[in-house]
């Protein structure tokens, strides 16, 4: 197939471009920097210069594929737009990568959710997330094209194009090397569900070949409290205990979003339409053993 997928240049959307070129598709790619640009051709991945707010781009390029990803925001509004507005009526395939964050609580590490979603159960969305979730429920909505929304929840692993790092651990690693003492917000009670990078681009792929149009799935493979993160990463890095940060402090170092959303809350939720539909078989089972094993360190 011809794909073009924005994000071309980052964690998922590079990842997700190196492995569907590997199976054969053509791809195109969505980015925002000359650099950048000639280290994708050099990849064997095709340029589209521009950024989430060049519509025309973004219209023609969906039109002109046969299918399309949006990996470069879950909350671009514009921008996934102009995709819908390009496959709009095709029958082609749009994947929109949205987040867990959208079912995530308040809990600011001081509890644990029994709150587990899967694509079944009724979500609860906190006001902050409403955006994110209208946005969803739009690509679910694509007249006459397969739209398809993947809910990712913290990836781990590293990168296969030119972004390696993903948006949670390494940041939290990044605290703790300048530091010297991990941090976790709150007492690290509260649990997120992960997957690893290479089982996200696997779901991907099938996705592509057989999703049928509105579906929503979950992208999980295990769970881990931040309590259990931190030790991983203090033992990797050779650290002492765990220390508590409260959602204020851990704000000044991470921003909000981040410390009350990302490191804060609790987002549990089990993939069972993927394995049930697609037959998707994730085969990274722990963060935790991830983060102690092999976690790049240099
Ligand atoms: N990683 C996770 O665990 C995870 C889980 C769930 C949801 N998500 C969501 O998925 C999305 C992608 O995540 P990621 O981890 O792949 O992030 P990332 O590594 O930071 O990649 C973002 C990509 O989007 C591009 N981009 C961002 N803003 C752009 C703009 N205005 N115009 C053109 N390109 C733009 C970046 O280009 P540059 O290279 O030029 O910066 C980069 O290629 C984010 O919305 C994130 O919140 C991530």
């Amino acid at each position: 197939m011809n794909l073009f997928i924005t994000g071309a240049t980052g964690f998922i959307g590079g990842s997700l471009a190196e492995y569907l070129k590997s199976r054969g598709h053509a791809i195109r790619g969505l980015v925002r920097d000359d650099a950048k640009a000639q280290r994708l051709k050099a990849r064997g991945i095709e340029p589209v210069r521009g950024d989430l707010d060049s519509t025309d781009a973004l219209l023609a390029e969906a039109r002109r594929a046969d299918g399309v990803i949006n990996a470069a925001s879950s909350d671009h509004e514009k921008a996934l737009q102009a995709l819908i507005d390009g496959v709009r009526g095709s029958g082609k395939p749009l994947l929109h990568t949205s987040g867990s964050s959208v079912i995530g609580d308040d809990a600011r590490g001081d509890s644990l959710s029994p709150n587990i979603f899967d694509e079944d159960t009724p979500f609860i969305v906190e006001p902050d997330k409403q955006a994110r979730h209208a946005l969803d429920d739009r690509v679910l909505a694509t007249p006459g094209a397969r739209g398809i929304v993947l809910c990712n929840t913290m990836i781990y692993g590293t990168g296969r194009g030119l972004g390696r790092d993903s948006v949670q651990i390494p940041p939290l690693v990044a605290q703790a090397r300048k530091s010297g003492v991990v941090r976790v917000v709150g007492q690290g009670l509260n649990r997120w569900s992960n997957v690893h990078i290479d089982d996200v681009v696997t779901l991907y792929a099938l996705a592509l070949e057989k999703a049928p149009a509105g579906a929503f799935y979950f992208v999980e493979n295990g769970e881990a409290s931040y309590a259990e993160i931190g030790e991983a990463i203090a033992r990797r890095l050779k650290l002492g205990p765990v220390r508590h940060w409260s959602v204020e402090e851990a704000t000044r170092e991470w921003g909000e979003g981040h410390a009350r959303y990302s490191f804060g809350s609790n987002s549990r939720v089990r993939a069972k339409r993927a394995r049930r539909e697609l037959g998707w078989a994730p085969r990274h089972a722990s963060v935790t053993d991830w983060i102690r094993d092999e976690m790049p360190v240099d």
